[in-house]
């Protein structure tokens, strides 16, 4: 695999001075991003200096640099995997034939909404993100905040790389249109529902990266199976950067699980009023903010029936979570699989075609996924001795897509009236109350190098093997 050519403009491994329309297509669109960036880019944070990866090859050996770099001069590049020689499609009608390099014409319009509707969270995710770098509870979480943002930046170049690439005209439209919608915007909103909520404060910081960047990996990872080839070798690359952005989330709320657990025990208290008192976040709240987040993420994945999902998977666009490793004909005709029905408002389990459970089928790979690090989180519990076990709510719980959105359970999965949701609802999900308490341990950033808030533990490690107390930011 070639390295990459720093020299050029948009750093790549994709040949781009050998297309010269495509890169000058890439060099009017590229004015557009950063100046996007400006506008909706971390708030405040453009002339610091931030210890950051960036992507330089593909080599899984050394594929990262870590340098300071002011954000705006970050090098959004374009990285494919390598191609693998002679590989197949392996799931759907045209199992065993050749992969595509190019986009077939009936598959165009489908394809093309498939890459709109990922690079779209791309840019979303950083506009969510951008007024948390004033709070942040350290230099290492402002830095690692920092890095997710460029790297979903990143993410966005990726998808517009191949709508440039294969989408002609209405490719480059498509592109224009990334950077014109805005998370939130009443008038023009990003595509996904998750993807218009506010990330207020760094607890769902650490939740939206925990729970939502995963549904990005199971995305990614059921494109990285794709026919289309190019697609399934920027995907695959885009899941190493991924990892981080999970870890980001994972080891965020277990700090904060560890510094309320230490304060509880230093009070020998239990009572959330008097561990709020002492400016830490109560496990109750972060159950309220597990039960939201995780409830809008599994909305990501859709309707539960769609013939949309066979489509995808029959063309062999879009494969399932680990494809290649499943035993079975992956073409799926005559399989079912069990979803959950609403029958005279009680739950049923449903035995429906397997083309047509897809989503759900993603969703329940996902699920299992999430609940493995809710179980590490519970185990700082345990070892704390509190009695007390954080979990995710039954995934009929709080949804607004699908056949689910027609009930309302609580978070065991009991139906409950609409009149008991609303009489209870406040004591499941994060209420206003709780955002408000959350925000006020929140209304500064801690500035010196080693030096953590009150509300979360320092990690154990630091970044690229550098001490905590390394300068991670320059604020210049
Ligand atoms: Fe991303
Ligand atoms: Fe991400």
């Amino acid at each position: 695999m070639a390295g990459i050519n720093y020299s050029e403009k948009i750093p790549n491994n994709v040949n781009l001075a050998e297309d010269r329309t495509l890169q000058r297509a890439l060099e009017h669109w590229q004015p557009n991003y950063l100046s996007w960036w400006q506008d909706m880019g971390p708030e405040g944070a453009q002339g610091y200096d931030v210890y950051l990866r960036t992507a330089i090859s593909v080599d899984p050996k050394g594929w990262a640099h870590f340098d300071y770099v002011k954000m705006p001069d970050y090098r959004w590049g374009i990285f494919l995997n390598p191609a693998e020689q002679d590989r197949q499609i392996h799931f759907g009608e045209n199992k065993g034939k050749p992969v595509w390099n190019d986009v077939p014409g009936e598959h165009r319009s489908n394809l093309r909404r498939i890459i709109v509707t990922q690079g779209d969270t791309e840019p979303a995710s950083v506009e969510q993100q951008r007024h948390l770098g004033l709070t942040a509870p350290s230099m290492y979480d402002l830095r690692n905040l920092f890095q997710v943002n460029v790297e979903e930046g990143r993410h966005l170049w990726a998808m517009v790389y191949l709508l440039h690439r294969y989408f002609g005209r209405d490719g480059r439209e498509e592109a224009e249109a990334l950077l014109e919608r805005r998370s939130g915007d009443e008038d023009n909103p990003r595509i996904l529902t998750a993807f218009n909520e506010k990330t207020p404060d760094w607890l769902s910081f650490f939740m939206f990266t925990y729970f939502t960047d995963r549904d990005g990996k199971f995305q990614l990872a059921s494109l990285a199976e794709s026919s289309f080839d190019p697609l399934a070798r920027t995907t695959k690359f885009m899941l190493t950067e991924e990892a981080h952005h999970m870890f980001v989330g994972e080891s965020g709320v277990s700090r904060v699980i560890q510094r309320t657990c230490e304060v509880m025990n230093s009070l020998r208290t239990d009572d959330p009023e008097k561990v709020r008192a002492a400016g830490v976040i109560d496990l109750q709240t972060i159950q309220r903010y597990i039960n939201f987040h995780f409830s809008v993420t599994i909305d990501l994945f859709g309707a539960d029936q769609s013939s949309n999902a066979a489509l995808f998977y029959s063309a062999g666009l879009k494969g399932r979570f680990e494809e290649g490793k499943r035993e079975d004909d992956h073409l799926l005709k005559g399989d079912s699989y069990t979803i959950l029905d609403v029958v005279d408002g009680k739950l049923v389990d449903k035995e429906i075609p397997m083309l047509n459970a897809l989503n759900e089928v993603l969703r329940d790979d996902y699920i299992k996924d999430s609940v493995a690090g809710v179980n590490r989180w519970n185990r700082i519990i345990e070892k704390a001795g509190i009695d007390f076990r954080l979990t995710v709510p039954h995934k009929a719980f709080n949804r607004k897509i699908g056949t689910l959105a027609g009930i309302k359970v609580d978070p065991s999965g009991q139906v409950i009236s609409e009149s008991d949701w609303n009489a209870r609802s406040h004591q499941w999900l994060a209420t206003p109350e709780d955002r408000e308490f959350v925000a006020s341990l929140m209304t500064h950033r801690v500035v010196e190098p080693g030096k953590f808030a009150n509300w979360i533990s320092p990690p154990p490690l630091g970044i690229n093997r550098q001490p905590l107390d390394f300068e991670y930011v320059r604020f210049n």
